[in-house]
């Protein structure tokens, strides 16, 4: 990983995107420092996955200021995203489903590589040591997540719970200094919770840093160092799990929309 000299993974000051009559974001700073499971809750609609889309380039921001590892930082087209270190897994599943395992894995992990188009065009002997390198650390990164023995299956005819472990070591395939999960226990059991949890305290473990998106609140407790509240677009509590869940504001957020 890029960068493992300074603290912070990402900074965010004064994001702010309207859609129409709707300022889906308002205003929202958001600090990262390395290492850390940072959690970002709030009611349906409150701007969560509006906000991974803006650091991952998918929406243009009306105001904001970037800066990923101390350096100022531009979210733009996905690929330069991946290229810059953040990679993100998305609510709505988004694997190519008539690919294997390993190769929506492979996938992944191209941005990462040298030879390019030409090469791969010309299949030049670069390319091909590539690719078996490509290939080998896919092969390692599903078993990192626990779906080995899925590497020749087609996506789609993968679980639920499975499909989303193969978004995540997708998005490990890039290497990023910031791994995005919107939801990743979003439909999974009770159990695959458990493992789903255990997987991210190993990548924390392993020297990532990680936003989480993620309702579950026993979750969100156990695994996050701090956690940021949205409601309606706006930040309304910062601090450690134990500070959020206490908060005035937030109880009534919660409260007020019904929960989830
Ligand atoms: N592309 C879009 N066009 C218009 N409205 C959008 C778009 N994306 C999100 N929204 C709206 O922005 C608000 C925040 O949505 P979202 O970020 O998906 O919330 P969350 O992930 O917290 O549930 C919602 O009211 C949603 O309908
Ligand atoms: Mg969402």
């Amino acid at each position: 990983m890029a960068d493992s000299t300074t603290s912070t993974v990402l900074k965010v000051s004064g994001i702010s995107k309207r859609f129409g009559g709707l300022q889906a974001l308002s205003d929202v700073n958001m600090t990262i420092s390395r290492g850390q499971v940072y959690g970002l809750i709030g009611p349906n609609g409150a701007g969560k996955t509006t906000f991974f889309n803006v650091i991952t380039g998918l929406y243009t921001p009306d105001t904001g200021h970037f800066e990923l590892a101390d350096k100022p930082y531009q979210p733009s087209a996905v690929h330069k995203v991946a290229r810059a270190g953040i990679a993100r897994t998305f609510q709505n599943i988004r694997l190519f489903a008539e690919m294997t395992a390993l190769e929506n894995v492979m996938v992944g992990r191209h941005v990462r590589t040298h030879s390019g188009l030409i090469g791969a065009v010309l299949r030049t002997r670069r390319f091909k040591a590539e690719e078996a390198a490509i290939r080998e650390r896919a092969r390692e990164l599903l078993n990192y997540v626990g779906i080995a023995k899925y590497a020749d299956f087609k996506a789609r005819t993968l679980s639920y719970g499975d499909q989303r472990r193969l978004e995540i070591a997708r998005a490990l395939a890039t290497d990023p200094q910031l791994i995005a999960l919107d939801e990743p226990a979003a439909g999974m059991n009770a159990t695959e919770k458990v493992q789903l949890r255990e997987l991210i305290d190993r990548i924390r473990r392993d020297g990532r840093t990680i936003l989480l998106i993620e309702h579950d609140v026993k979750l969100v407790m156990g695994l996050c160092d701090r956690v940021t509240v949205l409601d309606y677009g706006k930040p309304i509590a910062e601090g450690t799990p134990a500070e959020v869940q206490r908060n005035e504001k937030v109880i009534a957020a919660y409260l007020g929309t019904g929960g989830h």
